[in-house]
């Protein structure tokens, strides 16, 4: 018998979403957005299996400067974000593999308030294998993983200490508008006034660098951004050919925002079993499956004013790539 099997259980996992939901939330979003003109699908349904690793793999090319300029600033400023904060649970919304989270985590033992790790993801698979790996380097460490959307559950984050809540990746970029104020209105109020946020967006900066980041030769960001259409495949029995949809990538100069869309390259006719549903694609038909908008500092300072937060740094990577805030809840009167 080994002695870890008597060591205190540390890896907990919340399901409040199982494959069933899942299922009928892709079935809702399929419906109205395949059956709208102009198409369109919201970004969620990326991150499958195959989509996270292929997500991963855009991380590591040359052209996507994101997640790389995310690091830096992590890097350099991850103590004094420990040090204002001393937070003793780092919940991290849209965790992936959880690899910049490793910066925040050391930080925070090195100043010793470290208890808790609550990573939260809509995909399953991958955020329990990501907190698993963890569970393992983190000794004592207890993480409570949190399978959910967080544009539903944001309430059943666990609460108590003082949480550094970390929305990092720029997926906040991913969001409209209007999704963005009703996510940090509801993220306002879920939040202990000892609570803070660390928020990391991708800054405006000269169109050319933006699109490359989403277009790379070697068709990585292309075969991520098809991965959708496998997933309506296999998860409702369409029948999608990925090879007759190009990726294509477009900067909405008014909007501030990269969009994605597949551009169907004939006249064809898409059925989706599961649904019943019939979808014709006219040749050079765009579907739109996500936008990932870009900011400026005092943007963002605003919207979160707008939500009720204020400030308590930002923090830029030279030349401007990458930005990172740390706000806290205004105290309510
Ligand atoms: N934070 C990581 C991963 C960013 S990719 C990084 O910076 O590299 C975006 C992540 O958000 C994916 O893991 C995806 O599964 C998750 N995600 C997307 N939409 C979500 C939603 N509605 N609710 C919860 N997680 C979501
Ligand atoms: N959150 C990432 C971003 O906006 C998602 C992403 C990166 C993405 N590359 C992509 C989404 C390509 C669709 C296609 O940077």
């Amino acid at each position: 018998m080994t002695v870890a099997a008597f060591q205190p259980l540390t890896l907990t996992i919340d399901v409040h979403l199982d494959a069933a939901d899942l299922r009928a939330a892709l079935a809702r979003d399929v419906r109205s957005g395949l059956g709208g003109a102009p198409k369109s699908l919201p970004p969620t349904w990326f991150y499958d299996e195959e989509g996270s690793k292929l997500f991963e793999e855009i991380t590591r090319l040359p052209e996507y400067y994101p997640t790389r300029a995310e690091r830096v600033l992590l890097e350099r400023h991850a103590g004094d974000v420990a040090s204002l904060t001393r937070s003793d649970t780092l919940v991290e919304l849209g965790a992936g593999a959880c690899e910049k989270t490793r910066v925040l985590l050391d930080a925070l033992s090195a100043v010793g308030t470290l208890r808790r790790y609550v990573p939260f993801d809509v995909s399953a698979d991958f955020l329990e294998a990501s907190a698993t790996a963890l569970t393992r380097q983190y000794e004592g460490l207890g993480v409570h993983a949190v399978v959910g959307d967080f544009h539903r559950h944001l309430g059943k984050i666990p609460g108590g200490g003082g949480r550094l809540i970390a929305f990092l990746g720029g997926t906040i970029g991913n969001l409209v508008p209007s999704q963005r104020r009703r996510f940090f209105s509801e993220l306002r109020a879920i939040m202990a006034p000892s609570d803070h946020l660390l928020l990391g967006s991708d800054l405006v900066k000269d169109v050319g660098t933006i699109l490359a980041a989403y277009d790379d030769p070697k068709g990585v960001t292309g075969r991520f951004n098809r991965n959708v259409l496998q997933v309506i495949d296999r998860e409702l029995d369409a029948d999608f050919v990925l090879e007759h949809f190009a990726h294509v990538v477009r900067w909405d100069p008014l909007e501030q925002w990269i969009e994605m869309r597949l551009r169907s390259d004939r006249d064809q006719v898409v059925h989706v079993g599961a649904l019943g549903l019939t979808v014709p694609f006219g040749k050079g038909e765009e579907l739109l499956t996500e936008i990932s908008a870009k900011f400026t500092p005092p943007g963002i300072r605003s919207e979160l004013a707008r939500a009720g937060f204020v400030l308590d740094r930002q923090w830029g990577a030279d030349p401007g790539d990458f930005l990172l805030t740390l706000a806290h809840p205004a105290s309510r009167r």
